[in-house]
């Protein structure tokens, strides 16, 4: 089977092709030069400029695996969760082509996306494992019994971690989004510099996250230091990007131990972070622990990911009916 994918959720048009379960071709747009000055993604700018970059986009992309239209033989789009005007823009083109050409055609969650990503480049991954979703909307943790069974074992009560990261790199003055800047940043710094606590919760969460207060710390560190050095900045960089990394680090390993997970999978734009990737590779390495780290290119916003969902329930002949909208907000595995 031959799958195009679309992915429009936030600031990044994304058009991939995946055959059975390979990746031909993928290309990613990002919006970052349109949203930069407001130091945010404003979602209608973001709708407008994926409404002028999918067409070219998907020529380019059917160009870069020799392709044409009439050789795909299935359509999934991006339906869930994010900015509803961005989100249409994918599923309705995705929507026209399928209806066009008589195509089955399925609408994909971001986050089982996000999920699944590590199969594009690793075959074989043992069951259940644990997956740690960590982006700019999302930081939650999975138990994954088999293609499509998922469990949500845990997420965020606030902000997501790659939400603390763009906010503190905002206010150390750095570019957007601030996650990639901020890793720069932070290897020049001493990560013992600065410390912070972590968030205890009263009730049954052992495997919530919460990343306001660290936030809030790490603006208030940054407030109350008369000298504004780029070494104290890198220091408040390095100590908060090591702080979120050990957090994360610890609730997946006893996520697994809990589970008894067979594997560990990180995935989302935060797992990108160098220094999260060391972290979480080294006492799975030493425990034998089998760990799946996607590419950079996988782990950030990407159509990959959706052509592969799409296309592994397209082959289990799952359909979405041509009424099916967009949804700004869809948990998986509740
Ligand atoms: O998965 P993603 O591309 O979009 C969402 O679904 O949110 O994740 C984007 C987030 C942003 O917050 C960005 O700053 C963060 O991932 N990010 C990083 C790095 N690369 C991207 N955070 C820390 N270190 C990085 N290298
Ligand atoms: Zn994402």
């Amino acid at each position: 089977m031959i799958t195009l994918g679309i992915e429009s959720s936030c600031d990044e048009t994304a058009i991939a092709i995946v055959a059975n379960g390979k990746l031909l071709a993928s290309s990613v747009s990002s919006q970052h030069d349109v949203h930069a000055k407001y130091g945010g993604v404003v979602p209608e700018l973001a709708s407008r400029r994926h409404m002028e970059t999918i067409a070219p986009l998907l020529e380019h992309t059917l160009g870069k695996a020799h392709l044409k239209l009439a050789n795909i033989q299935g359509v999934a789009a991006t339906f869930a969760p994010g900015l509803a005007g961005a989100l249409l823009v994918g599923l309705t083109t995705a929507k026209g082509i399928a209806f066009a050409h008589n195509l089955p055609f399925i609408g994909v969650n971001h986050l089982e996306g996000h999920i699944n990503a590590v199969h594009l480049e690793y075959q074989g991954i043992p069951f259940p494992h644990v997956v740690l979703v960590v982006s700019g909307g999302h930081t939650s943790l999975y138990e994954v019994k088999a293609f499509g069974s998922y469990q949500l074992l845990g997420a965020t009560r606030d902000d997501a971690a790659g939400e603390a990261f763009d906010k503190v790199a905002k206010f150390l003055g750095l570019g957007f989004p601030g996650g990639p800047h901020l890793e720069k940043l932070a290897a020049l710094g001493n990560p013992k510099a600065f410390r912070f606590t972590r968030p205890k919760f009263n009730d049954d969460s052992a495997f919530d996250f919460s990343f306001s207060g660290i936030k809030t710390a790490a603006a208030l560190a940054f407030e109350r230091t008369a000298d504004k050095t780029e070494q104290m900045k890198a220091d408040l960089a390095a100590s908060f990007q090591d702080h979120v990394v050990q957090f994360l680090t610890d609730r997946l390993f006893s996520a697994a131990a809990h589970t008894q997970a067979k594997a560990i999978v990180i995935s989302g734009g935060v797992a990108a972070n160098g220094h999260l990737r060391e972290t979480v590779a080294r006492p799975a390495t030493v425990a034998k622990l089998p760990h799946f780290i996607p590419s950079r290119h996988l782990c950030t916003d990407n159509a990959a990911m959706i052509a592969y969902v799409g296309e592994q329930y397209l082959i289990r002949g799952k359909r979405s009916p041509w009424s099916q909208n967009a949804v700004a907000s869809a948990e998986v595995g509740v």
